[in-house]
Order: structure tokens, then C-alpha cells, then sequence
């Protein structure tokens, strides 16, 4: 494990009322953790967005399949990215719709890529994806 390297932090007294109330909100025990928290997530996209290292991440889709080739698509277009994906669930939440959720493994740009090519693929009505790392 990394050892603990203590920082000081100025902000805006504020600022901090505002990250104590989220801190509360979110039932987090402490400000270090709630820090620790938002810098992983805030790195963990600047990764991605670099393109650069490895990354997990899960897309989640809700389309409506009686969109005409919108789950021939979807399939095709998760067997061409076959290398960075490890698993899918699929929910038949009604007469209409469909949900998935990807989950992603890879470099940011392949990822981004990924996720590009499913913005064109007709009848997805939401798109979410959520980047981790391992930092
Ligand atoms: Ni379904």
C-alpha cells in the first residue's frame, strides 16, 4: 500500500462549508477520504479523456428495440470491440425498451471509440458511461 503523504489545502471558507455538506450527504467519513474520492475520479477521466493507460469503465444504454437493426447493431458493434469488453447485461425493461450495461476494459481511445460508435447507432435514447482507474 502507498504510504499517506500529508498536504495542506487553502480554500475559501465557503468552498469548504459546500465539500463539508457533501461530505455529510454522501456519508463519507472524512475529508482525506472524500479528496482522495474526487482526485481518483477527476485523474481517472483525465486518463481517458488522454487516451492513454488502462482503464475500466461501464456504458450504459437504454434504446428501444423495435428501432429497425438497433440490436443487430449493438451486437456487431460489441463483437468488433470484442478486445476491451468483458461482460454485458442486457434488461428488457418493457414492451420497448432495452437496457445494457457494458463493461469496459482498455486504453481511453478505444473506449472513446467505443462509445463514439454507439452514439450512431439508431434508437439508443442514453448513452452513461463512468471511467475508473486503479490509481
Ligand atoms: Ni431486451
Amino acid at each position: 500500500m502507498d504510504p499517506l503523504v500529508r498536504f495542506g489545502v487553502a480554500v475559501p471558507a465557503s468552498l469548504l462549508a459546500e465539500f463539508d455538506l457533501y461530505i455529510q450527504g454522501k456519508g463519507l467519513q472524512n475529508r482525506s477520504e472524500a479528496l482522495r474520492q474526487l482526485i481518483r475520479e477527476k485523474l481517472s477521466r483525465e486518463i481517458w479523456s488522454r487516451g492513454e493507460g488502462a482503464v475500466f469503465g461501464t456504458v450504459t444504454i437504454m434504446y428501444d428495440h423495435h428501432v429497425k437493426d438497433a440490436s443487430s447493431s449493438l451486437t456487431s458493434l460489441q463483437h468488433d470491440f470484442v478486445e476491451s469488453i468483458i461482460c454485458t447485461t442486457h434488461v428488457h425493461v418493457d414492451h420497448d425498451h432495452c437496457l445494457e450495461c457494458i463493461v469496459l476494459k482498455g486504453n481511453g481511445r478505444t473506449i472513446k471509440e467505443f462509445t463514439d460508435a454507439l452514439s450512431a447507432v439508431r434508437g439508443i435514447k442514453t448513452i452513461d458511461l463512468s471511467i475508473s482507474s486503479i490509481l
